[in-house]
């Protein structure tokens, strides 16, 4: 009889189905934009009114500083900005933003990353911020870091590791790096708020973060390192398809 055409309907039946399901199941998966607000949404909780907060940098901080501005308007005192680019959105949308130097020791930091271990530790510095991100989460009682669940790594490195440089050290500190064991490229054409380069470290194995941290540090001419492991984040708070996730140290 005819099995070739029956197997032939069945099998466009069965790849129909198949169709299908994956786009049932797609369409019930979070868009990576819609995780990062709930992550930033979440953040909203540990904001104190009346307090002087510190905000970070990067598309998942613009959902938290978007979502601040829409809750509380003039709710908090005002904000202490780690870019040129959170600045301008904060003041767009009418919150104050201040001086590390007039605002003294913040209660909270809120910022987004690259890479988070389960440690807390992390890698910053995807949008070339990672200066002022250190330099405003020392500030800070506690950092709330916020990001997607794709940000949670066993081990970090996969990122590259971004350094900020004096220019004129560049090649000084790509030599010193790579004796280090990474691949270290100049982010080329880009300069960050503080009138430096950045070198991305790729091909790191990140064994020991707070010792690498330390042994970056060292080298002459760099500036700072995105490597946050002295001061990791107090809490992580992940959008994934099931919600909010939230880990503590
Ligand atoms: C900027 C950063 C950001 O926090 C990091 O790159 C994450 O950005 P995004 O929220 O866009 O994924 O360190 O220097």
């Amino acid at each position: 009889m005819l099995p070739g055409i029956n197997l032939s309907i069945a099998m466009t039946f069965n790849s129909s189905l198949v169709k299908m399901r994956r786009f049932v199941d797609r369409d019930q998966l979070m868009h990576p934009e819609e995780k990062k607000k709930i992550a930033a949404q979440a953040a909203l909780e540990f904001v104190r009114p009346g307090s002087i907060i510190g905000v970070g940098t990067g598309s998942t901080v613009n959902h938290f500083i978007d979502l601040l501005a829409q809750k509380i308007p003039g709710d908090i005192e005002a904000a202490v900005s780690s870019s040129k680019a959170s600045t301008e959105r904060m003041q767009k949308l009418g919150i104050r933003v201040i001086e590390l130097n007039d605002a003294g020791q913040l209660s909270i930091y809120v910022d987004g990353a690259d890479e988070s271990n389960h440690q807390l530790q992390l890698i910053k510095g995807g949008g070339g911020a990672l200066t002022r991100e250190k330099i405003i989460a020392a500030a800070s009682d506690q950092f709330i870091c916020i990001a997607d669940e794709s940000k949670l790594v066993d081990s970090l490195g996969k990122f590259p590791l971004p350094v900020e440089v004096i220019p004129m050290a560049r090649n000084l500190v790509s030599q010193a790096l790579e004796k280090l064991g990474g691949n270290p490229v100049w982010r080329e054409k880009f300069i960050t708020d503080n009138g430096n380069s950045v070198l991305d470290i790729h091909d790191l194995q990140i064994e020991n973060a707070l010792e690498l941290e330390n042994q970056i540090n060292q080298i002459t001419g760099v500036v700072s390192v995105g490597l946050f492991a002295h001061r990791p984040a107090d809490v992580l708070i992940l959008g994934s398809d099931d919600g909010v996730q939230k880990l503590e140290i």
